[in-house]
């Protein structure tokens, strides 16, 4: 059964909470120690989901004006961001607005500060086929932008390559007939209403991160079960799993294999979408 998160009945973790459910490797290279606790005193997280085996997480973060990462740095694992509100500048990258995207393969040196405050969905992908754990590596601002972790480019891009401050307004909405084409399955879907952005997509084994645009009166016919494990925010509008409201800043998971109830949504919905191969419903 999906598992719901609303994220408007949840309190906000701050600070040394924040820092507490880090992944080691994380937490143990933050920067100067004296100057960490006054740095994430700017950090507030909501957290949809956290797997321990595999460090894999996506957390709704809000940091406040002024935050300013301590050093630049690189991850071992992917880092997959998609800002809803702010911006945020990242040194050797450029600036972030909303409804921009990016993921970030591992190795790429870092670093984020907001002037104005932000608002994202965070992902650390944790070890799969594309991604390693969840690590922080400091490193030399004279090395920003760049991939230190290998010298072959093919390897520093990985399956989806670095999708870099892409301006997911600029996307096309694919219509639901359409992107079926290169899918799985999906007659489980209202298709006649849903459109979809691709915003970062893995060719080998199908698995993407996607916006999802339900039209007014969306309904999926009966229950299904997805192949691949699926897993969606509401960014704007409302939707309803089942008889479960899904307001606006609600997540769910979809575990693979196992039957669920079907999404639907009376008003419409934009949903950031991730799935972990080709997308069906069946
Ligand atoms: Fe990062």
């Amino acid at each position: 059964m999906a598992r719901i998160v609303d994220t408007s009945t949840m309190a906000w973790q701050n600070g040394g909470e924040v820092i507490k459910a880090m992944a080691p490797e994380w937490r143990a290279n933050l920067g100067p120690a004296e100057q960490v606790a006054e740095t994430y005193a700017k950090y507030d997280q909501k957290t949809l989901r956290l797997d321990p085996a595999t460090t894999r997480r996506l957390d709704l973060i809000r940091l406040a004006p002024g935050y300013r990462d301590l050093t630049y740095a690189y991850h071992d694992s992917v880092e997959e961001c998609f800002c809803l509100g702010g911006s945020c500048w990242l040194g050797g990258e450029g600036t972030i607005h909303e409804w921009g995207y990016f993921w970030r393969p591992p190795g790429w040196v870092h670093t984020a500060a907001t002037e104005e405050g932000f608002v994202a969905l965070l992902g650390i992908q944790g070890e799969c086929d594309e991604s390693g754990p969840a690590s922080r590596r400091v490193r030399p601002e004279s090395e920003a932008g760049r991939c230190v972790t290998t010298d072959d480019p093919d390897a520093a891009l990985g399956p989806r390559g670095f999708v870099k401050m892409l301006d997911s307004r600029l996307v096309p909405w694919q219509p639901g007939p359409v992107f079926a084409r290169c899918e799985g399955p999906l007659d489980g879907f209202d298709l006649e209403r849903v459109a979809f952005k691709v915003l970062s997509k893995n060719p080998w084994t199908g698995a993407q991160s996607l916006l999802l645009r339900l039209a007014p009166g969306y309904r999926q016919a009966r229950p299904g079960r997805h192949t691949a494990g699926f897993e969606a925010f509401v960014i704007t509008g409302s939707a309803r799993l089942g008889e479960t409201p899904l307001p606006a800043g609600s997540y769910f998971e979809r575990t693979a294999g196992a039957e669920e109830p079907p999404l639907a949504s009376e008003e419409g919905a934009i949903l950031f979408a991730k799935a972990d191969g080709w997308l069906d419903f069946r």
